[in-house]
């Protein structure tokens, strides 16, 4: 085993037999990744938990008592930390989440299995948080075709229709956050998010693998319906 520029021991996967390149490859990146050795240490159920910790360390939007909505939320890394952080784990705040696979169960969590592009998806979101919201996430992202502009359109369409929703359900002061690919594919979307909320900036948190193109779009200050 070598060690990487940091310091840490590198693990290489050997290829050959029935093992696909791609799959070789995506265990390495596992395998060497600290902060998946780091959320297997500390039990977040992803390393995606540390986008989550580090957004909401740095601009503070999850409080005791809110109601979080996560779309997307499979495994569960961040709907773990936002039990976390409103208090649903001790029973006062609210986490919904859903996703398009199972999830194991949260203390302090609610979830369904649900496609969020079902018409009546937003209808039995609403049934299970009994009221507004605080914040809407949303981590999804859409399956990929390998069609480049198809994806891209599919990955807006899924982040627009997130932004709707979170405008119908957001209190005033409220916060929507959402993963977004950097495409420029997204601009009508900023026009959307800068109408109804007052600020609206992009944020890449250290733990988004800094080779992809993922970003966050977090808006803050929901104006409130109009
Ligand atoms: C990157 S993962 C989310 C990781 C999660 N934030 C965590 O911390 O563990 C993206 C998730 O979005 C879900 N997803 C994609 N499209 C969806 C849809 N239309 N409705 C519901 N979930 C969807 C996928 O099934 C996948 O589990």
């Amino acid at each position: 085993m070598a060690k990487d520029t940091t310091g840490r021991l590198h693990v290489t996967v050997r290829s050959g037999g029935r093992r696909k390149l791609s799959s070789k490859l995506w265990l390495e990146r596992q395998l060497n990744d600290p902060y998946v050795a780091q959320a297997k240490r500390e039990g977040w159920r992803s390393r995606a938990a540390f986008k989550l910790i580090e957004m909401d360390d740095k601009h503070r939007f999850l409080k005791p008592a809110m109601t979080v909505v996560d779309l997307g939320a499979a495994p569960g890394g961040w709907s773990q930390v936002a039990a976390q952080r409103v208090g649903a784990t001790e029973g006062k705040g609210k986490v919904i989440a859903i996703d398009l696979l199972e999830m194991p169960e949260i203390v302090g969590v609610t979830f369904a299995r649900l496609d969020f592009l079902d018409n009546n998806a937003p209808d039995k979101l609403l049934a299970m948080m009994g009221g507004a919201a605080d914040v809407v996430l949303s981590d999804m992202a859409a399956n990929t075709t390998g069609h480049r502009k198809t994806d891209q359109l599919r990955m807006v369409g899924l982040v627009e229709s997130a932004a709707a929703f979170a405008a119908d359900v957001l209190r005033p002061g409220g916060t929507f956050i959402a993963k977004v690919f950097q495409s420029g594919a997204d601009a009508g979307l900023l026009v959307q998010l800068k109408r109804d909320f007052q600020t609206v900036r992009h944020v890449k948190p250290a733990a988004s693998r800094q080779d992809s193109s993922e970003r966050y779009v977090l808006a803050t200050g929901f104006r409130g319906r109009h």
